[in-house]
């Protein structure tokens, strides 16, 4: 049977349900309970890891026994394994529902095949509603499954010859206040802001997402990375979220322990050794280059060794973007594919 009217603005109920929810280690679910006649019974979502699951929240405002016969409408697959909560789609047919609509399959190897599951229990199953308003609201999710770590944003501000600070190490400011309004807002798309302690000990960056004074709503949390301690007076230390300290320079191994906090994003702010690790262990989905009309000349370069012996060898990057920032310009870029042509000609 079709996706019915009282469904379809279920489901829409449901994403709003699901945002409320926190972006983390889990997925953002809503949860909205219709009764045969297409009344709403009740409405739920998740609100993060070790609590109930959209579905589940949903059901257990209702008196036992009211679910039965009623349709579930719900923005993810009904989950199939037992975790910190029992499976879902176990949840579902042992209140008797008798109809399951979701938006998103469930990609995950363990808690995928709820749909099935509901189904061998004689429950009637839709997937597909609203699927890509679902995918829009968890793709930070999404993508931080698909790549078992966070996705990775590499950003640096240049010289036209490609320096990232003068010969004394001072790099403030480089790029002009448009550019500079642009990575602010980007830091606030951020779960989390890395720099390494070199930068830490030259610059004393406050490392928080600002409109000129004023903190935006989302703050990302402060990453340091690198053996050397940071001073105790560091304005780090002043950041709303309490700073995370890496004492390594092992970025799988601090990939992983942000993966495991629910940190989806991570925006790595540099300063060039900890950007050209980053990019050496190809660990960058994404470069952020802003490049200023001022030259700086001597040793300060904005990459140092990425691994690249010879050209043959060199990183090809894709344009997104090339956006004129005032009067810098930010090239926004991802690694080639493989397979991705590259610019050849006659030398
Ligand atoms: N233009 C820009 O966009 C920009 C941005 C930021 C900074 N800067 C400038 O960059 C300069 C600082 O440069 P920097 O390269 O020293 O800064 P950095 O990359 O922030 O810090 C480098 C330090 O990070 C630690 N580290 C952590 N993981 C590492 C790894 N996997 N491999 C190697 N080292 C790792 C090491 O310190 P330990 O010895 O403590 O382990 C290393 O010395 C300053 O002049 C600053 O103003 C420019």
């Amino acid at each position: 049977m079709a996706v019915n009217a009282a469904e379809r603005t279920a489901m829409s109920r449901a994403l709003e349900l699901a945002a409320r929810g926190p972006r983390g280690a889990n997925p953002q679910v809503g949860a909205v309970i219709l009764s045969s006649t297409g009344d709403v019974l009740a409405e739920g979502w998740h609100r993060g890891a070790g609590t109930p699951h959209a579905e589940v929240d949903a059901l257990s405002k209702l008196a036992p026994g009211a679910a039965h016969g009623a349709t579930a409408v719900v923005t993810l697959e009904p989950c199939n394994h037992t975790g910190r909560t029992g499976p879902c789609a176990v949840a579902l047919i042992e209140a008797g529902v008798a109809r399951v609509v979701y938006a998103l399959d469930d990609p995950g190897a363990v808690s995928g095949g709820g749909a099935e599951r509901l189904r061998a229990a004689g429950v009637e199953v839709e997937s597909g509603e609203q699927a890509d308003a679902a995918g829009a609201l968890i793709e930070g999710w999404l993508t931080a499954q698909r790549l078992g770590r966070p996705h990775v944003t590499v950003k640096w501000a240049q010289s036209l010859d490609g320096r990232a600070a003068a010969a004394d190490g001072s790099s403030q400011w480089i790029t002009g206040p448009v550019a500079r309004a642009d990575v602010h807002r980007r830091r606030a798309e951020a779960d989390a802001i890395a720099v390494g302690t070199g930068t830490v000990l030259a610059d004393d960056p406050a490392l928080t997402a600002r409109d000129g004074d004023t903190l935006l709503p989302h703050q990302p949390v402060p990453v340091v990375i690198g053996t050397r301690s940071t001073p105790e007076d560091a304005a780090v230390h002043r950041h709303p979220h309490p700073p995370l300290f890496f004492d390594t320079h092992d970025l799988a191994a601090v990939m992983a322990d942000l993966h495991g906090r629910g940190i989806q994003r991570l925006f790595v702010e540099g300063g060039p050794t900890l950007a050209s690790a980053f990019l050496a262990a190809g660990l960058a989905d994404q470069v952020l280059a802003y490049i200023a009309p001022v030259l700086l000349g001597g040793e300060r370069l904005a990459l140092t060794d990425i691994g690249v012996p010879s050209i043959a060898a060199a990183r090809r990057l894709t344009v997104d973007g090339w956006v004129p920032l005032g009067d810098d310009l930010l090239v926004v870029a991802r690694p080639a594919e493989e397979n991705e042509s590259h610019n050849e000609g006659a030398a």
